[in-house]
């Protein structure tokens, strides 16, 4: 389920050719916005979320809480590293929005709450990505979750890792801000 690219899916079949021929590359939803569709965006947020949180829900009622753990671990991983793009995927930012609302809902909230007001003030998707990223294993293990913080940390490292370039880009100043469209792949 996780290694489903919505975002390569869905502007394939709008007529928009390879998103990771556009923009940064990226198969996820900041991209897809750079083909100046926020409905396809909108769409490819969805999918990306959605398929994180049918997969925590669904093990969960079957096999419960730890089994749900997993299922977003494995879901996480499917979506950065597809089977089917020669493991080249997305950053996560979606799906990990996706699993922690189905884990932990308000931490998920909060996790957009702080996604919408960090890009508020700077305009820029992958730091608004990385701090939001942040609260949910600090805000877990704060809580006394410390199963799910300390999974919730691994996959913030790695949403982290696969962010490399765009914190060069923000750090030398030519990250691209939020709807700024853009026609090639760096
Ligand atoms: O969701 C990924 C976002 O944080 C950055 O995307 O396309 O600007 O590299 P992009």
């Amino acid at each position: 389920m996780g290694s489903v690219p919505y975002g390569l899916i869905i502007t394939r079949l709008a007529g928009h050719g390879d998103i990771r021929e556009i923009g940064s590359g990226n198969i996820g939803t900041t991209n897809v916005l750079r083909t100046g569709s926020k409905k396809l965006a909108a769409l490819t947020l969805l999918g990306d979320a959605l398929k994180g949180t049918a997969a925590v829900l669904l093990v969960g009622v079957l096999f419960g809480r730890n089994a749900a753990l997993l299922a977003g671990f494995a879901a996480f991983l499917g979506h950065l590293y597809p089977v089917w793009l020669k493991f080249k995927g997305g950053k996560g930012v979606a799906t990990y929005l996706g699993i922690l609302l189905g884990l932990a809902w308000p931490v998920g909230l909060t996790f957009a709450v702080i996604w919408i007001a960090t890009a508020a003030l700077f305009r820029f998707s992958s730091l608004s990505a990385l701090a939001a990223s942040l609260s949910a294993p600090l805000l877990l293990l704060a809580l006394g979750d410390t199963l799910t913080g300390s999974v919730f940390a691994v996959l913030c490292a790695l949403l982290w890792a696969k962010h490399h370039e765009n914190i060069g880009r923000l750090l030398s100043g030519q990250e691209s801000k939020i709807g700024q469209r853009s026609s090639t792949a760096p």
